[in-house]
């Protein structure tokens, strides 16, 4: 059975995650979105709690898919997760320095792990969490940027 894992920050996830996610559940058996720290990057807007609820929700339709969160090193996670594959997106040409790096290095950790990186759908190409957060703390309208249960949640909260 091919075990992938889709981790990152999403805080909070975007149309783009979900496409990632959908694609990636086509490739895999189980697909594993996890959501872990990234030391590099601040504490964040949404909690924990929270990205997973909008994770959960995002992706029920999707039956192979789980939802999880770690904290820990990626690799370590994979083997406990007995996962084949780690899936990233690629947006544009500047995601592709950091994406090439954490592949190496997660590479020269663990050998048998293999990374695929998904090219993003070019309509989703420019966006980010930290443009979804920026539009939500001046109270823009993120509708088409996000699932509906995020954008519910961000008008209901702020
Ligand atoms: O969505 P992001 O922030 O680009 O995701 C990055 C993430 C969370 C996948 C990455 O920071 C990560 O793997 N964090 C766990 C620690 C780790 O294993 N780092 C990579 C090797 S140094």
């Amino acid at each position: 059975m091919k075990i992938g894992i889709y981790a990152g920050s999403f805080d909070p996830i975007t149309n783009g995650h979900m496409d990632i996610i959908e694609r990636a559940s086509l490739l895999v058996d189980k697909l594993i979105v996890a959501v872990l720290c990234n030391p590099s990057k601040s504490k964040g807007m949404f909690s924990i709690e929270e990205r997973l609820l909008f994770l959960e929700e995002s992706t029920k339709h999707l039956k192979n898919v789980e939802v999880e969160f770690f904290s820990g090193l990626l690799v370590e996670y994979a083997v406990k997760k007995n996962a084949n594959v780690l899936i990233r997106g690629l947006r544009i040409v500047t995601d592709f320095e950091y994406e090439m790096q954490m592949a190496q290095i997660n590479k020269n950790l663990l050998p048998t792990l293999e990374t695929i990186l998904l090219i993003a759908d070019v309509q989703h190409a420019f966006l980010s969490s930290s443009m979804i957060r920026e539009l939500a703390t001046f109270k823009g309208d993120t509708s088409g940027f996000v699932p509906q249960c995020v954008t519910k949640y961000i008008e209901n909260k702020l």
